[in-house]
């Protein structure tokens, strides 16, 4: 994207390939662990170059993919036709407007690695669950709140800036604003957690 958009969240573009790949060897394994299955109707929420969500479509029935960048959508449509993988689509927009970038209501929203930019973290959360179902599921999986210097990929200290991580609870603080209440809390080795919320009874 050679001209950002103001909507685009601070410090979440997609990085270069190969430290990504290597700090994400098993985003399968991510998935099975925040509550992705088999039938789920799921959004890909800031989806990037499709590297979760290629392993969504492949353990869900259907997954649409939303990022503010055209050109991200591109790769990741690219990278799901040379898999065979046919049950997702792909829709540019902004994550705040969620509600209406999606037909259906969803099981499932993941959101990897651009909650710590988002400017109204409350809104954003309440757009996620006007679209989920009742039992609906919401995983966030954050950098640690760690200096940026400590998380090395590579051989190079990598991610967001220290400033804009999040601690589990703030996260937590921020979601459950919305009315949303944390179902579980996982590690995610080496450097993030996963934040997995629910409806309210
Ligand atoms: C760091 S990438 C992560 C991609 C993917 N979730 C992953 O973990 O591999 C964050 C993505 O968020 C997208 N993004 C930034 N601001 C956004 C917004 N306001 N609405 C939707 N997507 C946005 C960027 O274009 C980028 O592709």
């Amino acid at each position: 994207m050679t001209d950002r958009p103001a909507e685009f969240f601070e410090g979440t573009e997609m990085p270069a390939a190969g430290w990504w790949e290597a700090l994400w060897p098993d985003p399968a394994g991510v998935l099975a662990a925040v509550g992705v299955k088999p039938g789920m109707e799921v959004i890909d929420l800031c989806s990037g170059d499709g590297w979760f969500t290629l392993q969504i479509a492949k353990a869900a029935r259907h997954v649409t993919a939303i990022d503010i960048d055209p050109c991200m959508l591109e790769v990741a449509r690219h990278r799901l036709i040379e898999s065979g993988v046919t049950n997702c689509d792909f829709v540019a927009g902004d994550a705040y407007e969620l509600a209406k970038l999606t037909p259906r209501p969803a099981d499932f929203v993941f959101m990897a690695n651009a909650f710590h930019g988002v400017p109204d973290r409350p809104r954003l959360a309440r757009a996620v669950r006007e679209t989920l179902m009742p039992t609906g599921r919401f995983a966030i999986v954050n950098w640690h709140q760690r200096p940026r210097e400590e998380t090395m990929i590579l051989g190079e200290p990598r991610g967001p800036k220290t400033e804009l991580r999040l601690s589990p609870g703030q996260t937590i603080e921020a979601v459950e604003s919305s009315g949303l209440k944390l179902a579980h809390l996982i590690e995610v080795p080496p450097y993030h957690y996963g934040a997995v919320f629910k409806q309210p009874a």
